[in-house]
């Protein structure tokens, strides 16, 4: 594994996912001529899988949602990306008002994201939800069953498509499909709340490979279908289970970053550069910066974070005036009302910390809500001393690895959250915090602010190599080596 490059993967696969790579919109100049601007979209899932599909020439199948998007299409809705290589085929499906609401808004992301990250109080089970996902669900395995070859090797990504491998299953002469969840897998017993439990699992049944990112989540998702479904044969040593003559192994691939392109572009990030920031956001030359990255989202635990930095400027006053925060955040989901309700907290809470604390020449939080390009955002990672990742619940988190493979001087101390995936890489040598336990929080900072450059060199080495090792090729690497294992196994066997 680590830093030799993309490995060959199947030349015609067929990627889905919800989120598509690029959007496009319109643009006006100064002279009112509109033009057509390609954007990124913010969350770890499309930047990680950019890179895998550029190496083959596939399809990548996902939601046109920008409002430029059709006119840059064909009239399958294809288009070939990204503009710089034209590398795969970009295949988006348009999706009509009713369906955004009720699969998007809806199932996915007001029943699914909550009841997956232990948020049973959360989830709404609205009847129309549940009919326009399956209705989208279908929509997706049709689009996989036209682009498909004789041969196809289909991959769908996350929990907008728990269905979909089924369909594609009965709509194919044997194709081999596998599907990565990118979220945590909950335990039986916040699982067992949700009315489609049956089919979800049934539908996810149709994958030949099933991946999470660590072991905990493939026991758990074991458990669920060995009590969920009756006839299920479940092999828990070789993590295969047997449903109605079918086969699906269930793996953990710990998704890794592009830790050479963030090491790189942090490097390139000068003294010049940290100059910049330090002016554009009025932060002193000898002010200490911690840094926090994250989507709005009220599984990162963004408001308690801020508690624990109020606690450590109450009780230890030789941090005002010193450390600043610096809290990245890029809006998300924002039609759903627990995502205004977070918006509104968190920009209360930093409201509070800067009215309490804040002087004429220092301001506790800096918050940045505008786009940020990745070399600007590998920059920030590079120049602030601290990272917070403080995540309630989260199937992996990774801004921390980025945070990381940012520090090519090997001086930042990485803050993680027990409750992220990551941390059963990286809790090792990261300082560990329990988000809601907001003393040892606070002391933890402290501890960070506090540390020696010897043991903070050491601990980020250790964390630089980990990322390094294990990055999104080895990743790569692991998923489709399996995956052809199996296809040449069911092949042997004769399907
Ligand atoms: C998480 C999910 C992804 C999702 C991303 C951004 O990382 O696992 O599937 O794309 O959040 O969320 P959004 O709803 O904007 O796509």
């Amino acid at each position: 594994g680590g830093t030799d490059g993309p490995p060959p993967v199947a030349d015609d696969l067929i990627l889905v996912s919800n989120r598509q790579p690029y959007t496009h919109s319109y643009e006006h100049d100064d002279a009112g001529e509109r033009t057509i601007s390609v954007n990124r979209p913010a969350g770890g899932l499309t930047a990680g899988l950019d890179p895998v599909m550029q190496e083959t020439d596939g399809t990548w199948v996902a939601w046109g949602d920008g409002e430029a998007d059709a006119d840059v299409t064909d009239e399958n809705g294809e288009v070939r990306m990204p503009p710089e290589s034209e590398a795969y085929t970009l295949k988006r499906l348009w999706l009509s008002e009713e369906e955004v609401e009720g699969y998007y808004y809806g199932y996915s992301n007001r029943v699914l994201w909550p009841l997956c990250h232990g948020g049973t109080m959360k989830t709404e089970y609205v009847e129309r939800f549940w009919q326009r996902y399956q209705q989208v669900n279908e929509r997706f395995a049709e689009a996989v069953a036209e682009s498909a070859s004789d041969d196809p090797l289909v991959w769908f990504q996350d929990y907008h498509f728990t269905l979909a491998p089924r369909a594609v299953r009965d709509a194919l002469d044997d194709p081999f499909i596998m599907h990565f969840w990118h979220i945590t897998w909950p335990g039986w017993d916040t699982f067992r709340a949700c009315p489609q439990g049956q089919q979800l699992l049934e539908g996810l049944l149709g994958n030949d490979l099933l991946g999470f990112h660590v072991e905990r989540y493939c026991e758990n998702f074991l458990d669920c279908v060995d009590r969920a479904l009756e006839d299920a044969f479940i092999d828990e040593e070789g993590g295969r289970i047997n449903y109605e003559g079918h086969t699906t192994t269930v793996r953990a691939f710990p998704l890794g970053i592009d830790a050479e392109s963030i090491r790189e572009e942090s490097a390139a990030a000068d003294a010049s550069f940290e100059a910049d920031i330090r002016s554009t956001y009025d932060i002193g030359a000898d002010t200490t910066m911690i840094v926090g990255v994250d989507r709005l989202d009220y599984t990162k635990g963004i408001v308690e974070r801020l508690e624990a930095l109020e606690r450590l400027w109450e009780t230890e006053p030789e941090y005002q005036g010193t450390v600043t925060y610096v809290q990245k955040a890029s809006e998300s989901r924002s039609l759903i009302p627990d995502y205004q309700d977070l918006q509104q907290n968190v920009r209360e809470t930093i409201e509070r910390i800067n009215d309490r604390f804040g002087t004429p020449d220092w301001q506790p939080v800096v918050y940045i809500d505008e786009f940020i390009p990745q070399s600007e955002l590998c920059g920030l990672y590079r120049y602030s001393d601290v990272m917070l990742v403080s995540a309630v619940r989260d199937g992996m988190n990774l801004v921390a690895k980025e945070y990381v493979a940012a520090q090519v001087d090997d001086d930042g101390v990485l803050v993680l959250s027990d409750q992220a995936g990551a941390h059963e890489e990286l809790g090792e040598h990261a300082l560990t915090i329990n988000p809601y336990d907001t003393e040892s929080f606070a002391d933890t900072i402290q501890q960070a602010l506090a540390m020696a450059p010897d043991e903070r060199r050491d601990r980020m080495a250790a964390l630089r190599e980990q990322v390094a090792a294990h990055d999104l090729y080895a990743w790569m690497d692991d998923v489709f080596a399996t995956a052809r294992d199996l296809r040449e196994q069911r092949d042997h066997d004769g399907g």
